[in-house]
């Protein structure tokens, strides 16, 4: 269990990856001197080092390692020291190539690059252990050690391995699930397509096939290679807890761009949540999507505090064109991480490399040295963290829930659907994005979290959902809250069968709807409500069965049929929609819910200012950060913890800065807004 509040330091953390092997030793006092001068406090080292520490197997040469962490202690400076197991020394697969992971069809990836080991090698788990025991001992108590991180990006580049090693490793994963083959049978639909097991020996990864692999032998690879990266962090986890006291983490990769690695399910197997998030250059609203990120992790922590593990000052080296951050930017995206429940922000990394393949990636220290925009930036946040330490430990305001599962997620993108257009990013972020545009903030959560204490609740796109979550829901509408269900959801149970009798199917009655078929759209066609709104991408023949029709579609192959319907289900309500939406229309019906379900923003804010509340028993804390290039005016009264001034009332944000108000008297949660409005209480 996650030992809640007992990993921070005295205030927000500040760091970096620091990879001192990358440099002569006389660089090592000059890091720290600027360590010092930048206000960091916290620095991950010897991520990527296991070549280094055991040149050969058993051999191990931690010299180095020794004085680097006596350079940083007397310093001042903590550790969160690595495993380093993150990726293999060349000699393993050298003396066991069986160690190295296999794509689907077979092609061996060699070493070279890195986190090159099949994930289910019973060698590298041997190898990795032995490392982590060896590294434990010796720094079990060295006092700059404040903290564990295990290995890097679990899963990252190595998640699905088809080889042989894995393909029985896959197989004692299926025995375990259904403990007999009929059952195996049962649940992946065998008796299609002359799919029948009579042997576990016959069952293989879904390796490259003929036309579509079997869909739910496709999920439970998903699983499977979800569970297989776990598995290594609970090993590494065992190993260190029977030696060292200090928190142990990894850190995970929460957004919308990795898919594989199923985190709500990892969150108890560390003692507290750190995430690296980078930012989408190609995408106009990459701050929502980091603040969607924020929100996903503080969801993943259970709405405890967590630790922003990676985030870059500039520029990053691995999209194909890496534009750097314009002044501001990175306190505005660092800032956003701690309004949204980050009680630490550091970046990869601290020196920027000479050589190797992140060496254009951008860095608290520049190739071009400490005399550079980035670096004076890195001190101005520094600065800015060091001022809001009293923040530390408070949690985040939210009475939204938006529903999320990485199984959800899996199987709506399996092939064989009625339209590539379904991604569960799309809704996601389209809700998501129109909550964010009103001002409000949402915690995602799982779907089997305690749904009582959210005004509204947001279910885009989940497809597969086991009866107990649905049932949550239903319970969570019936006790008077609100609910919006998108389309695509409810249809598929954990086996990705069908619900049959009509679609949502699991969310039908809840919803008051019955759908017959689907009409999804061609690409680039659109269809017109009796509303005005416009719509693409998905239809369905839906017949209201107790729901109130809200809007209808004109045009397209359904005119006439509902697209947008609500359904009082006990003391509250349950919306469905059946189409997708345009922004302004998504922006209106987003809207229209939180008025009805009484959620208001922390405080009114121009556009483009985004205001997340944070609070701790009496205390609270407005964070304000202006994206916009106008200053932004907001009623606030308190004192702005980054520039120190008192506000009476009016708080003025220039363009594109940031600003952190402790509330003179400590907000109350939010009230509704508006009463219910008639409709809702029809
Ligand atoms: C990931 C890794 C780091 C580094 C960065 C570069 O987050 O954990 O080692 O490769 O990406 O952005």
């Amino acid at each position: 269990m996650r030992q809640h509040g007992s990993w921070q330091g005295d205030g927000i953390y500040f760091g970096a990856d620091y990879n001192p092997e990358q440099w002569p030793e006389q660089v090592w006092a000059e890091d720290v001197a600027l360590m010092r001068q930048a206000g960091v406090d916290l620095v991950s080292v010897g991520i990527f080092s296991w070549a280094l520490l055991e040149p050969s197997p058993g051999r191990y040469e931690f010299g180095w390692l020794d004085r680097a962490l006596d350079v940083l202690h007397a310093g001042g400076i903590h550790v969160d020291l690595a495993t380093a197991t993150a990726s293999p020394p060349p000699w393993l697969a050298h003396r066991h190539p069986e160690t190295l992971p296999r794509t689907a069809d077979g092609t061996v990836l060699w070493p070279g690059g890195r986190q090159g080991y099949c994930p289910s090698s019973p060698i590298f788990r041997e190898r990795s252990l032995a490392l982590v025991e060896t590294v434990a001992d010796r720094y079990a108590d060295h006092p700059a050690v404040v903290m564990w991180h295990v290995s890097n990006e679990l899963g990252c580049h190595n998640v699905h391995c088809y080889c042989d090693v894995s393909a029985e490793a896959f197989r004692g994963w299926l025995r375990e699930r259904y403990g007999d083959l009929d059952r195996l049978n049962d649940a992946w639909g065998t008796t299609f397509w002359s799919q029948r097991y009579h042997d576990w020996a016959e069952i293989n990864p879904p390796r490259a096939a003929l036309t579509f692999a079997n869909p739910t032998q496709q999920l439970d690879f998903l699983r499977f290679s979800s569970d297989e990266q776990r598995a290594q962090l609970r090993a590494e986890r065992e190993v260190l807890k029977r030696r060292v006291r200090q928190p142990v983490t990894t850190n995970f990769m929460i957004g919308m761009g990795i898919k594989h690695m199923d985190y709500h399910s990892w969150a108890s197997d560390v003692d507290l949540v750190a995430n690296d998030h980078y930012l989408t250059v190609t995408d106009p609203n990459a701050h929502l999507g980091l603040a969607f990120a924020a929100d996903h992790t503080r969801g993943v922590a259970g709405g405890d505090p967590w630790l922003l593990m990676e985030h870059s000052t500039s520029a990053v080296n691995w999209q194909p064109r890496n534009v750097a951050k314009i002044p501001g930017q990175l306190r505005r995206n660092s800032l956003t991480h701690v309004a949204r429940g980050a009680d630490g922000v550091l970046f990869f990394q601290w020196r920027a490399s000479r050589a190797g393949a992140e060496k254009f990636h951008s860095a608290l220290v520049p190739h071009a040295g400490p005399e550079t925009k980035v670096f004076d930036e890195v001190c101005r946040l520094g600065a800015d963290l060091k001022a809001l330490a009293e923040v530390r430990g408070s949690r985040v305001d939210a009475e939204v829930a938006i529903l999320f599962d990485w199984e959800a997620w899996w199987g709506v993108e399996l092939d064989s659907h009625p339209s590539v257009d379904v991604t569960y990013a799309d809704r996601m972020r389209a809700l998501y994005d129109a909550l964010w545009r009103a001002g409000v903030t949402a915690d995602v959560v799982h779907p089997s979290t305690d749904l009582s204490g959210y005004r509204l609740v947001l279910v885009p796109t989940l497809y597969l959902v086991r009866d107990a979550d649905a049932e949550a829901l239903r319970r969570y509408v019936a006790g008077g809250g609100t609910a919006l269900v998108t389309y695509f959801s409810g249809i598929v149970d954990e086996h990705d069968h069908i619900r049959l009798g009509g679609y949502p199917g699991a969310f039908r009655e809840l919803l008051g709807v019955r759908t017959e078929e689907f009409f999804p759209l061609l690409a680039g066609e659109q269809v017109t409500l009796d509303d005005g709104s416009t719509a693409d991408v998905w239809t369905e023949w839906l017949h209201p069965a107790g729901a109130q029709v809200v809007a209808s579609y004109q045009d397209g192959p359904l005119p006439g049929v509902p697209a947008l319907t609500r359904h009082r289900v006990g003391d509250g309500t349950a919306w469905y929609l059946a189409t997708r939406l345009d922004e302004a229309a998504t922006d209106a019906l987003v809207g229209r819910l939180l008025t009805e379900a009484g959620v208001r923003p922390p405080v009114a804010a121009p556009p483009g200012v985004e205001v997340v509340r944070r609070r701790a028993d009496d205390r609270s804390w407005l964070f304000v950060v202006n994206h916009t290039d106008a200053e932004a005016t907001l009623d606030a009264t308190g004192t702005d913890l980054l520039t120190g001034q008192p506000c009476g009332g009016t708080l003025r944000v220039p363009a594109g800065e940031v600003a952190v108000v402790r509330e003179e008297q400590a907000a109350t949660q939010a009230v509704p807004a508006v009463e219910p409005s008639p409709a809702a209480a029809a």
